[in-house]
């Protein structure tokens, strides 16, 4: 057992009073407007926390959730078809301003949910307080901004569009029955950035948790009830290839919001008979290189790199996963960026100040001291002290040097707290990699000569969603596209992005003819038609 460790969780049981929970059996799901009771198996979480009895250090078993069978799922899926209703349904023929309404009332009420969700993504997923905070915050601006960017799309879309002849209005529907899930690095707010754009354009949803940060769902059960009309939104537990699979071979899905590996992905679009009528929005596996040039400002590129590569111990897409430092800086870069590493604080989510934290997936650690070994194996060195020592469910981190293309780390994502360095003399080493690899969602750059990062930037326009100049791979702000190439992503999220992606423009077209002039007129002036019509919402 590594001392170090022991000493930094020496008391792990001596949980503060106010971050305690007490074990949560939930039986519930949502389906049709009904919170059900489930009488059958029930799947254990257990928490990334580790509480140490006598010298042991053992998983907290924090709660039980439903494992639903693909019968439930199903049930989940009739009530979504039927309250779409073929695009009858009371949901898809709601007025915009009917759906905020809706959606204002559910942000209410979870609102008011935040502590609880706040100490289940700490205990779930080890997410520290302060991030934790964070995304059930970021969350709620995103509904916010979403709605304000539908008045605005509304808007534009109430006026009437004359063009060589013709006249027009167009207006953004919805697609028809959407399955949202979502990952456990973000089990909030990845997955409502997808699911409150679905509902919001007036989709009917069928909604599984993600693997980890499962239990934080269940505190929202009732205002997802009480603010849709029945069968809008419905709400599984269980494994996904008892449930979602079954979804997927009715061939009644349209829309798939998914955010996980590409792996599942293409097992799930797959089943799909139809796969042409079914719409994907994937955010999927990711890769992103940091490349720090020579003449990088070397505080700030160890900064950004520092929390680009282990914020939340690295369980980020977004996250830098392969760093390539020039051979020239190369050994003044790692001996900052190893201090940098030491200076971040070990500890439970709740400790103050704390930055590094025990991993939620099952078996996570040993993966990691695999990668790390073999790397060694093949000529890469622990350049940090204590990098790579476990301790249950803990991983410190482990800076790897020199890194070269025979080791796994530098093809594997590892989703964890490993940063692999790797020296590089010539610019076209670096590119061959980003050319070359599967992943295409960004890369930071960092240097100070305009003229070479500008060759780099033209060199990776066409390989990545999003190129950071001196500034660590990101997401945010959620009004900027977040997409990627190759097998990182399908489809683009924004604010404004997702409202387009779960949704498809239809139009009413006529020739200017004054009878055609005279019937339009007529529809709008007597507010005969919801489509048709130039009201809007202020
Ligand atoms: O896990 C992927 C997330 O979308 C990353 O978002 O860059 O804001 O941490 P972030």
């Amino acid at each position: 057992m590594s001392k170090f460790l022991a000493n930094v969780f020496p008391e792990a049981s001596a949980v503060p009073e106010k971050f305690n929970v007490s074990y949560v059996e939930q039986r519930e799901y949502l389906i049709n407007g009904e919170l059900k009771h489930w009488p059958g198996a029930l799947n254990k979480v257990s928490s990334p926390v580790h509480v140490k009895e006598g010298n042991q250090y053992s998983s907290k078993v924090i709660g039980a959730t439903p494992l639903l069978t693909s019968i439930e799922a199903l049930q989940a899926l009739d009530a979504a078809v039927e309250a779409y209703n073929l695009g009858h349904g009371l949901w898809p023929t709601l007025s915009v301003s009917e759906r905020i309404k809706h959606i204002e009332k559910f942000l209410s009420m979870m609102r008011l949910q935040r502590e609880e969700v706040v100490k289940l993504l700490m205990w779930e997923i080890g997410k520290p307080l302060k991030d934790s905070e964070k995304e059930f915050d970021r969350t709620c601006d995103y509904i916010v901004d979403t709605i304000k960017a539908l008045k605005e799309l509304d808007r534009n879309s109430a006026k009437l569009v004359e063009e060589q002849g013709f006249m027009a209005q167009i207006r953004r529907v919805p697609l028809g029955v959407a399955l949202c899930m979502g990952p456990f690095n973000y089990p909030l707010n990845e997955t409502f950035s997808t699911l409150l754009p679905a509902l919001i354009m007036g989709n009917t949803v069928v909604f599984k948790p993600a693997k980890y940060g499962v239990l934080l769902i269940r505190p929202l059960l009732k205002s997802f009830q009480e603010s849709f009309p029945p069968g809008v939104i419905n709400i599984i537990y269980g494994k996904g290839r008892d449930t979602v699979g079954a979804l997927m071979e009715t061939g009644k899905i349209d829309v798939f919001a998914f955010i996980g590996t590409n792996k599942g992905a293409n097992d799930l679009k797959r089943l799909h008979p139809k796969p042409h009528r079914l719409k994907s929005i994937l955010g999927l596996d990711a890769k992103n290189p940091g490349i720090v040039l020579p003449d990088a400002d070397l505080d700030n590129a160890v900064s950004e790199c520092i929390t680009g590569s282990l914020s939340f111990n690295g369980q980020r897409c977004t996250a830098l996963k392969i760093l390539y430092v020039h051979t020239s800086i190369v050994d003044e870069f790692i001996k900052r960026f190893v201090a940098g590493v030491a200076k971040l604080k070990p500890g439970m989510p709740w400790d103050d100040g704390v930055q590094l934290t025990p991993l939620p997936e099952p078996g996570k650690t040993d993966y990691l001291r695999g990668l790390m070994e073999n790397a060694q194996k093949h000529g890469a060195k622990v350049v940090n002290e204590h990098g790579g020592e476990i301790l249950s469910s803990f991983f410190y981190p482990a800076v790897l040097y020199p890194v070269n293309e025979k080791m796994k780390v530098y093809h594997e994502e590892q989703f964890g707290p490993i940063v692999p360095i790797v020296p590089f003399e010539k610019d076209e080493e670096a590119i061959r990699y980003v050319v070359n690899s599967n992943f295409g969602q960004q890369v930071s750059i960092f240097g100070s000569d305009s003229k070479k990062i500008a060759s780099y930037i033209d060199m990776f326009t066409n390989q990545v969603g999003r190129i950071n100049v001196n500034t660590q791979c990101q997401r945010g702000p959620d009004t900027f596209p977040f997409n990627g190439r190759k097998d990182s992503a399908e489809g683009t999220l924004s604010v404004a992005d997702a409202l387009r992606v779960f949704s498809i423009r239809t139009l009413v077209a006529t020739k200017s003819t004054d009878a055609n002039k005279q019937i339009i007129s007529t529809i709008i002036r007597n507010r005969e038609s919801v489509f048709l019509s130039t009201d809007y919402i202020m």
